[in-house]
């Protein structure tokens, strides 16, 4: 399907995102007035201070201190480890890193499935001691309720559905989700959580097809991750996009940089330097 979206975000017309003051921070109604428009927009993961302000100054609108924190950050096989104490910390330094971003936090795994009072609680503490400015969660029907409950509180809350990484051992792997009859309660999913109040879907490794289709029904911003070109946002981690994470990338991850091997041969020089004396030299050293 060929997309009716026209691309953005340039640095030169940050402006039609931003709304009239550049300075402010942009807000989820932001995202959504560029959505209505036909402005694609990006998200990135950030996790730090230094991080989410080179994202800032780049001009990237919303970053997402997601539960991926668990595995990149943490060192975890999986997102599910991460907890709501390690997490908060995190999205604290990215609102202090950042000036104009939307910063999104995601909640982690047993912080908000048992009940919609859960899932507020750990909302609120995201907002309040964090200083989130929204919040996302992952699953399709069963957390319709906590969706509710948290538009109805005043809370911007993104769904997540497709390939949920907090529930990798009920799908038995990371992989492409929606295919076949799957699909239609997918979209049902992403339809109902629209109508509960959810100011965006993330719709992660499922058919382009299907992500057009969702794309297509729903007013909110749709943001893909492994669902092709015809969502509204792409978000994506940003190591895997400068290429800091090891090994081969899953195939939606385009690299836009080597930073591994950057980090790797600055950090043996400099270590080969220190070890034949070369460093530091007469301009390193205070007299
Ligand atoms: O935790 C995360 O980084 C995410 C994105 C991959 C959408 O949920």
């Amino acid at each position: 399907m060929e997309s009716t979206r026209t691309p953005i975000v340039s640095t030169a017309n940050q402006q039609a995102i931003y709304g009239s003051d550049p300075q402010r921070r942009i807000t989820m109604r932001d995202l959504q007035v560029a959505t209505d428009k036909g402005q694609r927009w990006p998200m990135i993961t950030a996790y730090d201070a230094l991080s989410a302000g080179v994202f800032d100054d780049a001009g990237i609108p919303a970053l997402l201190v997601g539960d991926s924190a668990g595995m990149v950050v943490f060192g975890h096989d999986t997102t599910i480890s991460v907890s709501v104490d390690e997490l908060v910390m995190l999205v604290r330094a990215v609102v202090k890193g950042s000036k104009r971003a939307l910063v999104v936090a995601d909640l982690p795994f047993g912080s908000y499935q048992a009940s919609p009072a859960q899932a507020l609680e750990t909302a609120v503490f995201f907002m309040q001691k964090g200083g989130a400015h929204a919040v996302k969660l992952e699953g399709g029907a069963a957390v319709l309720p906590q969706i509710e409950l948290l538009a109805n509180s005043g809370i911007s809350v993104i769904g997540h559905l497709g390939l949920t990484p907090q529930s990798v051992n009920l799908l038995g792997g990371y992989r492409v989700q929606g295919r076949g009859e799957s699909g239609e309660t997918l979209l049902r999913d992403a339809k109902a959580m629209q109508a509960a109040g959810a100011t965006a879907v993330v719709l992660e490794l499922v058919p382009a097809d299907l992500a057009a289709r969702v794309s297509e029904v729903l007013t909110i911003p749709t943001i893909g991750i492994g669902a092709g070109p015809h969502t509204d946002a792409q978000v994506i981690v940003w190591q895997d996009l400068v290429g800091l994470t090891a090994g081969p990338a899953p195939k939606f991850v385009k690299r836009y940089a080597d930073l591994r091997s950057i980090m790797t041969d600055a950090v043996s020089a400099w270590s080969d330097d220190v070890a034949s004396g070369a460093y530091p030299a007469e301009e390193h050293t205070y007299k």
